[in-house]
């Protein structure tokens, strides 16, 4: 035994390097000292936000007091805190305050006062560069609450500058708000898809036609690595992966003018996700969502009143009219044409406004209610400047095709057909061609970022009488800055194989994620 400490204490004398021994120990403390301040319920401001004093600093010690108030009287009864009421800031700190409380009793005092400044962040950082422990705390919360929280700093983004390279400010509604909204998404969005479903109703996306926008959008949302996630209890929202056209094509009955067997099918199909798992009956699927371009989209979800009224739905027919499609929560999806599902971009550009000789184009088969109106006063050549057709006839396509009068037109008509919804609007953009929509209850694609009134022309279906006097209205000056915004329109209406920031997957995931951020309580 003596042999032994001796040993030891000749090693510790004479052969360990001190100085080595001194700068491991220095490591060691300084890495225990940032794992204690990783630990920090509030790193956040403790570290970015200094604890403000004056004024503020009164306002935040009178809300803690109340806060406290509310901490009591809601343990009293022990029920479980009100949760995540948007509307109302100071509710909401104290189920985060109560959280964090709990997680670490002796750094309550220490940071309670800090607490509310951090839910509601007076100085902006960029979302882009967040730095990693607002992230890492981001992280910490439930997704509900990390919503909330985005909720807010949403509500106070800051003013964003002209000059963004990347987006040309008129034709948003609020550049400021779109652009803070996006980029939390692309911070933080998860998406859980479900397995469930054969093909081809589920998992098959078809990129061909004029449904193709929920095909591209399946494809893109599917093979996606950045949004993706499997694991559940990380997402904040739940895709419903099918296709309404497929759905038609394998379920519909031809003639039957019968569509309950597709709403049953996808009322059996979502009973069964609820039974399966908790997260439908969680929030009774205001978390899951479904992008559906078929014209039927709205009507085969009528079976499962939750899957009408509280899925986030992102349809082509979205027309307010029906009560299925909800303007306030829904999403206008953008209908989209593809003849070339390899390239795209394929024709895309048009003339110079110089040379777009025709004041009005439009061409189609002559159906639904608008249509039988137009033609009846402006077809059959009734006046030189408004080529109104039904379909293009062979002796005007020899001259010029359909695309090309579209490049040389000033104004495309894009009259609904059977519904609200037409693929000539995208394909006006595509062309540069301002698009004149006339369909009256139909929300126009991604309304609730984009301002129509930027770059198109939106005449009611009594007016089309009035067609030409309506355009010829239009000062010069205004058509130009229109026809030059529907240019800068056309990247977010694009479909990338490979989708780059603020394209067409992008805009319509945003939407999405942006109607589940506004609606985060319910
Ligand atoms: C502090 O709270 C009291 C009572 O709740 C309220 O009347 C007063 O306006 C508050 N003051 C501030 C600065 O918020
Ligand atoms: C907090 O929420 C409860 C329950 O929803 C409500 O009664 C109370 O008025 C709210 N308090 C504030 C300050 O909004
Ligand atoms: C605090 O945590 C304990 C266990 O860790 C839990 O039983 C209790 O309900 C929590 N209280 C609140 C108010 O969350
Ligand atoms: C923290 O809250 C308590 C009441 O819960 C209060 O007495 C205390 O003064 C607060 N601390 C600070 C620094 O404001
Ligand atoms: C955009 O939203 C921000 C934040 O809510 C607001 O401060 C700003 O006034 C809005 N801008 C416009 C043009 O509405
Ligand atoms: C969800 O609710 C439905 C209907 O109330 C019920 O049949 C189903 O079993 C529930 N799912 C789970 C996972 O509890």
């Amino acid at each position: 035994m003596a042999k032994l400490l001796r040993k030891i204490v000749v090693l510790l004398m004479f052969r360990l390097d001190w100085r080595k021994l001194i700068f491991i120990c220095a490591i060691l403390t300084i890495v225990s000292v940032l794992i204690q301040i990783s630990r920090l319920p509030y790193p956040l401001t403790e570290l970015i936000f200094p604890p403000p004093i004056s004024l503020s600093s009164y306002k935040s010690f009178n809300s803690t007091i109340y806060l406290s108030k509310q901490i009591q009287s809601n343990n009293k009864d022990g029920s479980p805190m009100v949760f995540l009421d948007s509307s109302r800031q100071v509710n909401q700190s104290i189920v985060t305050f109560m959280k964090k409380e709990n997680e670490s009793g002796q750094r309550r005092r220490r940071n309670n006062l800090t607490s509310i400044n951090m839910v509601a962040p007076s100085s902006h950082p960029s979302v882009r560069n967040l730095p990693s422990r607002i992230e890492r705390y981001l992280r910490s919360l439930t997704p509900d609450e990390a919503l909330a929280f985005i909720k807010r700093d949403i509500e106070n983004a800051p003013l964003v500058s002209d000059d963004d390279p990347e987006l040309y400010a008129p034709l948003f509604r609020n550049i400021s708000t779109f652009k803070r909204s996006y980029e939390w998404m692309e911070r933080i969005l998860k998406v859980y898809i479900y397995g469930e479903g054969e093909r081809p109703i589920f998992h098959q996306p078809e990129l061909k036609g004029i449904y193709a926008s929920e095909g591209w959008f399946m494809k893109l949302m599917e093979e996606n690595k950045q949004f993706v996630t499997k694991d559940p209890d990380k997402a904040h929202l739940f895709y419903l992966p099918y296709s309404a056209r497929q759905l038609q094509k394998a379920l519909y009955v031809r003639n039957s003018h019968n569509m309950k067997p597709l709403s049953i099918f996808l009322r059996d199909y979502v009973n069964m996700l609820a039974a399966k798992y908790p997260f439908w009956n969680r929030t009774h699927g205001f978390d899951h969502f479904l992008v559906a371009c078929h014209d039927w989209g709205p009507y085969t979800l009528t079976e499962h009143e939750e899957l009408t009224k509280n899925t986030i739905k992102a349809l082509c027919n979205a027309d307010v009219s029906q009560w299925i499609f909800n303007g306030e929560k829904d999403v206008s999806l953008p209908e989209t044409f593809i003849k070339h599902p390899r390239n795209p971009r394929k024709y895309l550009g048009g003339r110079r406004v110089s040379q777009r000789p025709i004041l009005a184009f439009f061409a189609g088969n002559n159906h639904g209610r608008v249509r039988p109106t137009l033609l009846k006063y402006w077809g059959d050549d009734k006046d030189k400047d408004m080529r109104i057709y039904g379909p293009l006839p062979t002796r005007v396509s020899r001259v010029i095709s359909y695309r090309g009068h579209m490049k040389s037109s000033k104004y495309c008509i894009c009259p609904m057909g059977f519904e609200v919804n037409s693929p000539r609007i995208v394909e006006a953009i595509y062309y540069e061609c301002v698009p004149v929509i006339i369909a009256d209850n139909f929300v126009p694609p991604l309304n609730d970022v984009l301002s129509w009134s930027a770059f198109s022309v939106i005449v009611a279906e009594k007016d089309v009488p009035k067609l030409k006097e309506i355009l010829l209205a239009i000062p010069l000056r205004r058509y130009i800055v229109m026809q030059s915004n529907v240019k800068r329109l056309q990247k977010h209406f694009m479909w990338n194989v490979k989708p780059i920031r603020y394209d067409m997957f992008h805009m319509i995931l945003h939407s999405i994620w942006s109607s589940r951020v506004n609606h985060i309580q319910s």
